[in-house]
């Protein structure tokens, strides 16, 4: 990479100072710590908590020297549940193993707490067996505790970090680690890879919400907080007890920088930017002892994180001493320049210690240890990468641990969801709110009234949940999945209950008897990553359903207070006009009763709970402000960070501006066909060896010998589907084509698939191929023949294939032009209604295809 400008600090972050402060009066060192960066740095030195100590350095030596090299490169490797057995665990002695978002005991999102714990039992009895000569090394199993243990059900979920952030509060963030900690022991696992110390600076960014804040400052005063939590404090008897787990401070570095706030992308500041605002969480995690720092998937100008030298190894574990290790995320390694998923000595000689190699494990343990014995990765370095986290093993006491279900808490699902974590959770809910308006002190409502409760997200665990919920999307879950839990309408209707008032749910908001007052909860549906990715900050652009909703009760003379769920400020400055009060209130997680806790008041009519919360990221102004960040020169923000109301202020907000700011349509990314048409940039055409590229832009259309029909039918609206009639008179091929090419390689790493809500209407008697295009002589199919023919005729079902399956029959999924084709030779009627990217669990049929 270019050596970026090293400029000095000029406003040093708070949290930066905290830091210098540690670090000048113990001038210690870390165990492996590396060369530092040169005086000039704007990097922040930070002194390690943990002084070397002789003892367990003789024991890493000690077991090192018995170690062969395959041993040790196992280490260095991490495989997913998913793909990874524990007899492979037993066989290739990896390190550790992840659950990633979709990964879950026997492929169920739902599966119990105590398969979760079999599971974990089961990694770690191979990863102590030596019956094949091994070295009996207990295995790190890491899941995406974001939330809470929020792959699990029945554990407690908080809010996601955006409304965390609203807090301000790091004492309870402390309280939220702890909880966090003990729920992921008592399913087995050891590792949580939390906390996200992003600082995004663009809410287009599907991760905005992981995010605590845009300000650094605010990320920098609760990183220490929560890795404390999650670890316990270093020095006291908690500190990596069976009740506590390692963190992984996420993502190094840079992810919330991206450009156009595309997940992945590119960071492209100066090196004091980088460290003053993406560095700032660094400082006080690493000085709270956090035990792993996870790499991040974009780049820094340019240049991969996963093989960014300079910033692993220099500023990272030089000059910022950190002493645990350096963990990749889910085969971010294999976008390193000249890397593949299954080979990157490059990555090892940058700095990572651990590659997340989660379906490519085996790959990439066997060209690592090939790159180990050619040379290509030094003795030193792999030794010093194994070190590393044999250290942290050794810290946690894993190795006098025994099974996980024989732990401190290891069974005790009693604790998941228990009612004092719960409590705190809701606590949390409480703080986070954030008062945007209150017009004539409509709020707090008496809890005597007859209370409407409506919106789509008044009675939906799930969405007021948000991604990373039992499943990578935080999608498809139903009431049932949620044991412990309130929607915001139950925490509503038992506090109106008990002080004697009534209420109603009616989603669409058609009541029965005519209420007093309404609540309306309506927001984003859940997301998570890229998929996430937005082109603008509209609130659902297209479907105005809750803009109306809130009208008509308006008109109908009802006061309305509007509960907005979402993980980002968005525009809705028509919406906030329509209600009388509006409320942020981000994504709450399990506890939806915290929001009757500040709405409501008691039945003696005094304030139960007051507004706490402060935005934490500035509300946009438009649809397009998106990057007006606080501190900035030219910051104007619709309500600025720190903005909300209490009940002490008076709230009346004069009418916002109605325009949006956006020109021409934008199209969702990830959408290539819906409503009948081609996504904005896309063609539909019909091809034959006879005819090719024949546009289809008027309906009905057909290739001249009749091959291939194209009518319009509907599904859920008129016309908004297509009609495919082959007639078997030749090859024919509908392609949705692409002027400018598509690159979906980041969503091809893992298991998003190419989805098509289709409609079969014929009996499938040959071949009928579903492929991409990526130029000339380039493309890659897949036969839906079997799918297809196990499809039941005239019913609309949703069929994925996943996008690796394109990879591997041939395409190049960097440079789609044709995306897809449809292609049958033989008779055939089918139709399609949208035709767009979705995860795993979205389908209703996956075809079964080689991923590798
Ligand atoms: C995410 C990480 C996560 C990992 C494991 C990645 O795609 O970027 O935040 O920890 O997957 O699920
Ligand atoms: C996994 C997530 C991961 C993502 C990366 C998904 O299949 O379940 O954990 O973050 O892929 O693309």
């Amino acid at each position: 990479m270019k050596p970026m400008k090293r400029i000095p600090l000029r406003k040093p972050a708070l949290a930066v100072l905290v830091a210098l402060a540690l670090v000048s009066c113990q001038p210690e060192h870390g165990p492996a710590a590396t060369q530092a960066a040169a005086p000039s740095s704007p990097w922040p030195e930070v002194k390690w908590p943990l002084a070397e100590d002789p003892a367990l350095e003789k024991r890493i030596a000690d077991l090192l020297a018995t170690m062969t090299v395959e041993e040790k490169v196992g280490q260095l490797v991490q495989g997913d549940i998913a793909s990874l057995t524990p007899e492979d665990v037993r066989k290739y002695r990896l390190g550790s193993v992840l659950a990633g978002g979709n990964s879950d005991p026997g492929g169920k999102y739902d599966a119990s707490p105590a398969q979760w714990l079999a599971l974990a039992d089961a990694y770690y009895a191979a990863s102590m067996d030596t019956s094949g000569g091994g070295k009996a090394i207990p295995i790190l199993f890491g899941i995406d505790a974001v939330h809470g243990q929020s792959n699990i059900v029945g554990a407690t979920l908080f809010p996601h970090n955006i409304g965390l952030g609203a807090m301000r509060d790091p004492e309870l963030m402390r309280r939220i680690g702890e909880v966090t900690a003990i729920e992921t022991r008592a399913t087995g696992m050891e590792w949580a890879f939390a906390p996200t110390v992003a600082v995004p600076q663009d809410d287009r960014w599907g991760r905005s919400y992981e995010g605590y804040s845009e300000s650094p400052d605010v990320v920098a005063s609760y990183a220490g907080a929560m890795v404390e939590g999650l670890q316990g404090k270093v020095g006291s008897p908690a500190f990596l007890d069976g009740r506590h787990v390692i963190a992984s401070v996420k993502h190094f570095l840079g992810d919330g920088g991206t450009s156009n706030g595309k997940d992945q992308g590119d960071t492209a500041v100066d090196e004091a930017t980088l460290a003053r605002i993406h560095g700032a969480g660094y400082p006080p995690a690493i000085a709270a002892g956090a035990q792993t720092v996870m790499a991040s998937f974009n780049s820094v100008n340019g240049e991969k994180m996963h093989g960014n030298r300079h910033l692993l190894t220099e500023v990272l574990k030089g000059r910022m001493h950190f002493g645990g290790f350096v963990v990749g995320d889910w085969n971010g390694h294999g976008q390193v320049k000249g890397c593949t998923a299954t080979d990157c000595p490059a990555t090892i000689n940058a700095g990572l210690d651990m590659a997340m190699a989660p379906d490519s494990w085996k790959g990439f343990y066997e060209s690592t240890l090939a790159a180990v014995k050619a040379g290509k990765i030094s003795q030193a370095r792999l030794d010093e990468a194994v070190a590393r986290i044999l250290r942290v093993k050794f810290r946690l006491g894993l190795f006098e641990a025994g099974k996980p279900s024989a732990r401190t808490v290891g069974g005790q699902f009693a604790l998941l969801g228990a009612p004092e974590h719960r409590a705190v959770a809701r606590q949390a809910v409480r703080e986070s709110l954030v008062l945007l308006k209150n017009n004539a002190g409509l709020l707090p409502l008496s809890p005597k009234q007859r209370i409407l409760v409506a919106g789509d997200g008044a009675d939906s665990v799930g969405k007021q949940a948000g991604g990373w919920t039992l499943n990578w999307q935080g999608t498809g879950t139903t009431r049932k999945d949620f044991p412990n839990a309130d929607t915001i309408y139950e925490g509503i209707a038992a506090q109106a209950k008990a002080a004697g008032g009534t209420t109603e749910l009616a989603v669409d908001g058609k009541y029965k008897a005519k209420p007093d007052v309404a609540v309306v909860v309506f927001g984003e549906d859940p997301y998570a990553e890229f998929q996430g990715d937005i082109p603008n900050l509209s609130y659902k652009p297209g479907n105005d359903a809750d803009l109306a909703l809130i009208k008509r009760l308006k008109a109908e003379g009802i006061p309305v207070v509007a509960v907005f769920l979402s993980g980002r400020p968005l525009w809705v400055n028509r919406e906030i006009n329509a209600a009388d009060a509006f409320v942020a209130a981000w994504l709450p997680g399990s506890e939806g009763a915290g929001i009757a806790d500040v709405l409501l008041r008691k039945a003696d009519g005094s304030v139960q709970h007051d507004f706490k919360g402060k935005l934490s990221f500035s509300w946009p102004r438009t649809a397009t402000q998106y990057a007006n960040n606080v501190g900035q020169k030219d910051y104007d923000p619709q309500f600025k960070f720190g903005y909300g109301l209490t009940y002490a202020d008076e709230g009346d907000l004069a009418p916002l501006p109605e325009e949006s700011g956006i020109t021409g349509e934008q199209s969702a990314s990830g959408v290539y066909f819906a409503k009948g048409k081609p996504a904005i940039g896309l063609a539909l055409q019909l091809s034959s060896a006879s005819q090719a590229n024949m546009p289809a832009t008027t309906m009905p259309v057909a290739l001249a010998d009749g091959s291939l029909k194209l009518s319009a039918v509907d599904h859920k609206a008129q016309e908004d589907a297509r009609r495919l009639q082959w007639s078997g008179a030749q090859a024919a091929r509908w392609v949705l084509a692409s002027a400018t090419p598509i690159d979906v390689t980041r969503e091809s790493n893992g298991d998003v698939q190419l989805q098509l809500t289709l409609r079969r209407d014929s009996a499938i008697t040959a071949p009928v191929w579903l492929g991409v295009g990526c130029g000339e002589g380039c493309s890659g199919r897949v036969d839906l023949r079997k799918t297809l023919a196990s499809l039941p005729q005239g019913q609309w079902k949703v069929v994925g294939v996943p996008l690796k399956c394109f990879a591997v029959a041939g395409a190049d999924v960097g440079k789609l032009v044709q995306l897809p084709v449809l292609e049958s030779a033989a008779a055939l009627d089918l139709s399609v209604s949208r035709i767009a990217l979705g995860a795993l669990n979205e389908a209703e049929v996956t075809v079964d295809c080689p991923v590798k």
